[in-house]
């Protein structure tokens, strides 16, 4: 090795799926990234509960500590890789580090969307690097996509399939023709879900990832509990087949958008997308953000949305990009501080199509009790579907919608639900057509 090659000193924090894949990668690709960046790379210290995963993984002894607060105390470490999750020690052990004059890569998604705002002011403030290439659909580079190869656009909007447990769960009730709890239980035997499934499937996970992706297209933070988030759960095989039939796929979707007037929405739901749109191809456990730029137009980013390796190679890519310039010292880039005027706007607010399906009793007069009340709130009905049944007895009632703001169509749903036909709770689904 020449001896004047710079070292970037790592310490890594949990050596879970993550973990133990950047320890693996940063050792397989040791002399590609030297060759490549002109600095080694080298972890010099790793925080683990467990001493016995650390021997697993066949980390050294003499480099193992028990407790994150030693590596983030540690005068001779450069950068420190969170990769512990949760948001509670998470966030001290990434404060703790910056105040401490290093640099923090993390994959916690959960972190930034709760706790972005302070930490990005931390790394402003002591100026270090605060990178999470890996937070947001693992292996795809979407945030540097979004900070540097578009840094010239003015994002017009964001569609994500950034949640590869829902998509997989979607795909096969769609192929499958699985209910969702049978779906959702082969995704757990087959590793793609958690025992607790709840961040995934009530669509938890992509909302913190669409929190992330719209701080860095719109420069703020949107306040927790103000991203509307639905999931799976009250999605149904038949719902799956009447959009089919519709013409449509089903997708849980982060759309992030903004309007001529800077308002901008961010909201993660079950979504009807046109079956010949590119991302009704996007199957199993891959995640796809499409993003509009006003210069470039529309740019497609595809790949795996999680698991050690991919997620590794975003986190080696935050260590290369820092590398590269080591050791002289790069601006620190704040995120979500540039357009503090940006309006959020309210679910109320929110124009899009709608998907309504009834369980009606069958008997004259039904359909038009359901119309009475959407011509009363000027929704219009562009198609129906029911299929046929004998009198008396209860059957579905497919109805899709013109373009509707929220609220209006909210309150046509409560009033409908109340008919006497009207058997179940109303499923309703948006639709996103990408005009
Ligand atoms: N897995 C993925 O595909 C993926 C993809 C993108 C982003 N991420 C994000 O990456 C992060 C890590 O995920 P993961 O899947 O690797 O998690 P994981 O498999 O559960 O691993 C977490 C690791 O951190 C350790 N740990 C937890 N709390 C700790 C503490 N207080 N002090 C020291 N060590 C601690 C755990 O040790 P013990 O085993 O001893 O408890 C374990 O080694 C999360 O923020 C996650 O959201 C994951």
């Amino acid at each position: 090795m020449n001896i004047s090659t710079p070292t970037l000193r790592v310490g890594l924090a949990g050596l879970g799926t993550v973990g133990a894949g950047v320890w693996h990668r940063l050792a397989s690709q040791k002399d590609l990234l030297r060759q490549r960046i002109g600095t080694e790379i080298r972890v010099d210290q790793v925080a683990v509960r467990r001493a016995e995963r650390a021997r697993e993984i066949g980390v050294p002894e003499s480099h193992v500590v028990s407790d994150w607060r030693k590596l983030v105390a540690n005068p001779d470490l450069d950068v420190i890789v969170e990769l512990i999750g949760g948001t509670k020690d998470a966030f001290e052990l990434t404060q703790l580090a910056l105040q401490n004059g290093k640099h923090v890569i993390t994959a916690n998604k959960a972190l930034l969307a709760e706790r972005g705002a302070e930490l990005f002011a931390t790394a402003q403030k002591h100026q270090r690097h605060l990178l999470f290439e890996a937070s947001v659909a693992g292996g795809i580079p979407i945030i540097r996509a979004l900070r540097e190869g578009l840094v010239a656009n003015r994002i017009l909007s964001i569609h994500g399939i950034i949640n590869g447990t829902c998509n997989y769960i979607l795909t096969r009730m769609n192929e499958a023709g699985l209910e969702f709890k049978d779906a959702l239980a082969e995704a757990k035997q087959n590793g793609y879900a958690e025992a607790d499934d709840s961040l995934d499937v009530d669509g938890h996970d992509a909302a913190h990832k669409a929190a992330v992706l719209a701080a860095l297209a719109y420069g703020f933070w949107v306040p927790e509990g103000q991203l509307y988030t639905e999931g799976l759960r009250a999605v149904e095989k038949q719902d799956i087949i009447y959009a089919r039939k519709l013409g449509y796929g089903l997708k849980l979707l982060a759309i992030i958008k903004t309007d001529a007037d800077g308002a901008v929405e961010v909201r993660v739901h079950p979504t009807l997308i046109p079956q010949s749109h590119v991302l009704a191809s996007v199957n199993g456990v891959f995640n796809a953000v499409l993003v509009r730029g006003d210069v470039v137009g529309d740019t497609l980013y595809y790949g795996r949305g999680a698991g050690g390796d991919p997620t590794a190679s975003a986190v080696v890519s935050d260590l290369a990009q820092i590398a590269a310039h080591f050791p002289q010292e790069q601006k620190a880039r704040n995120v979500g501080h540039e357009a503090l005027h940006s309006r959020l706007k309210t679910m109320d607010e929110i124009v899009s199509r709608h998907y309504l399906r009834l369980q009606v009793v069958d008997r004259p007069g039904v359909l038009a009790d359901v119309a009475r009340v959407l011509a009363s709130r000027q929704i219009g009905i562009s198609s129906v579907i029911q299929p046929e049944a004998h009198a008396g007895e209860i059957t579905p009632l497919v109805l899709m919608l013109h373009d509707a703001p929220e609220s209006q169509l909210q309150a046509a749903v409560l009033e409908i639900s109340k008919i006497g036909a009207v058997k179940a709770p109303p499923v309703h689904l948006r639709v996103e057509d990408f005009e």
